[in-house]
């Protein structure tokens, strides 16, 4: 396959997967930064994109894993139930687990070390917006797509159309990237100190795997999720003959007509 320099990071992960892994390892944000293109990602990292290309043709040819599967090519009500199942339901589990440690472990070595009450704070502001942010998906948006993935008609939102509430599911997704950003940098990228217990060892690994986690999740939503969602409203919309093409571009991106102010989640 031949990789395209302008193509976005976000669309060569919905061609291949398994090059989330490779984004990962060189800190390329390939979720909420998966707007930009490879140039541009390398270019903010430091990083020869030509390095990258490298080894993303060298993983190309190898034959897909079993794991990889492609999320793309399955219906939009499949995906919701994939990620209500995989994705949703681990943030569930995990996140009152490592408010345990995150909160022990400030108590415990904060004194000596504030970054870690810092991060403490940044953690529970994370936990509340993403709790939040997956009860509006589970309980308002993902009904919406569902009744849309099975529409033959155009369905009566009260949202107006889809791209409404997306473009606010869009946005928390950008202000968990800045949290996570955030406590990656508080922890020296993940990275325990050499006099690290257990306790401070585990909650590392387990935010690192967080971080792992909410890239693919928010991944699967931003670029193949939010804008089939949009296509096939606009299907509907056309047959009526009604306009089509509604921006689903954050505040970030720059916003495309409607206030966001004007919707309730
Ligand atoms: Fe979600
Ligand atoms: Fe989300």
């Amino acid at each position: 396959m031949t990789l395209k320099l302008n193509q976005t990071v976000g669309e060569l992960v919905v061609e291949r997967p398994g090059r989330s892994r490779i984004f990962e390892s060189f800190g390329i944000d390939y979720c909420c930064g998966g707007r930009k293109s490879l140039v541009e990602a390398c270019a903010a990292k430091g990083i020869d994109p030509q390095t990258v290309i490298g080894i993303l043709d060298a993983f190309d040819d190898r034959p897909a894993d079993r794991q990889e599967r492609s999320w793309s090519k399955v219906s939009f009500w499949e995906l919701v139930d994939h990620i209500e199942h995989t994705h949703h339901q681990y943030l569930k589990r995990e996140l009152p687990r490592l408010a345990f440690l995150v909160t022990k472990v400030a108590r415990s070595h904060g004194e000596g070390h504030p970054h870690l009450v810092e991060l403490q704070k940044v953690f529970e502001t994370f936990k509340t917006g993403v709790e939040l942010h997956i009860a509006k998906e589970e309980k308002i948006l993902f009904p919406l797509v569902r009744q849309l993935s099975v529409a033959h008609e155009l369905p009566h939102f009260p949202c107006g159309q889809i791209a409404n509430p997306i473009r606010v599911i869009i946005a928390e997704h950008d202000e968990a990237g800045d949290a996570m950003k955030k406590m990656r940098d508080l922890t020296n990228g993940y990275l325990p100190p050499d006099d690290a217990c257990g306790r401070y060892r585990a909650m590392l690994e387990g935010l690192k795997e967080l971080e792992r986690d909410m890239h693919e999740h928010v991944h699967k939503e931003n670029s193949i999720l939010f804008p089939a969602v949009v296509a096939a409203e606009d299907r509907l919309r056309a047959l009526h003959g009604w306009p089509v093409g509604a921006s689903i571009q954050t505040a970030q991106n720059g916003r495309g007509g409607q206030s966001d102010s004007e919707i309730v989640l």
